[in-house]
């Protein structure tokens, strides 16, 4: 193997779709607050922290409330999106995310889950993945979002990698920025239209393995 000793992913959208979740979490509470929010809206919400997630859909029905109320309505959100999740099993994993996995596992490569999600865990739980990664830096352990590449980093430190070792999987265009900004090469997950700063972009894992990763071991 080329100079890749570990792959990072991002949760939400590389390893599972909980983005449809996320969205009728999102609908429902815009609907309480008398406005409509579209699947091109939610869009926006991708890679983006829940209190920011919040501020755009606010500033999409143009409704402006204090402090106060906008943490109760994101908690209320993230109940709602729990309870969604909580149902999830491990048919929702994408597909060839487990058959890479267990590639990376063989080759010796270390993986990270490196997400802004808090609810990290439970999801990873739900899907019986918890296992599969050597580290998982979440929400819960980071402070500044994405393009911040403060939690691809601390994923590379948790590992004992070098960034310049790394490799780190994204749908979100924040994340691919975060990628780079932290010295790493990356894989964007989705449309180049949207990913084109990535070093390489694939519909999914279903046709990448260790060849098509080797294909970025040359240090480029
Ligand atoms: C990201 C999602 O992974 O996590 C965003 O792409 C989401 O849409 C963010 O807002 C925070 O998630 P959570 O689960 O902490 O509300
Ligand atoms: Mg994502």
């Amino acid at each position: 193997m080329t100079n890749i000793k570990a792959c990072l992913f991002d949760l939400d959208g590389v390893i599972v779709d909980t983005a449809k979740y996320h969205f009728i979490a999102w609908r429902e509470l815009a609907a309480e607050l008398g406005f409509e929010f579209t699947e091109e809206n939610n869009e926006r919400l991708k890679g983006v922290s829940r209190m920011t997630s919040l501020e755009i859909l606010l500033e999409v029905g143009g409704v402006s409330l204090p402090e106060e109320k906008k943490i109760q309505l994101a908690d209320q959100k993230n109940e709602r999106y729990v309870s969604y999740i909580a149902k999830m099993t491990p048919d929702e994993i994408l597909p060839g995310v487990v058959d890479f996995l267990n590639q990376l596992k063989k080759a010796g490569i270390k993986t990270a889950i490196g997400s802004a999600s808090k609810n990290t865990p439970i999801i990873l739980e739900r899907l019986k993945l918890s296992h599969y990664f050597d580290a998982i830096i979440d929400g819960n352990k980071v402070s500044k979002a994405k393009p911040d590449p403060e939690v691809f980093l601390k994923g590379a430190e948790a590992l004992g990698v070098l960034p310049s070792d790394c490799v780190v999987f994204e749908d979100a265009a924040a994340g691919i920025e975060a990628a780079i900004n932290g010295g790493m090469r990356c894989v964007g997950i989705g449309q180049p239209e949207i990913l084109g700063k990535a070093n390489m972009v694939v519909p999914g894992f279903e046709n990448f393995g260790l060849n098509e990763l080797m294909k970025l071991g040359n240090g480029q």
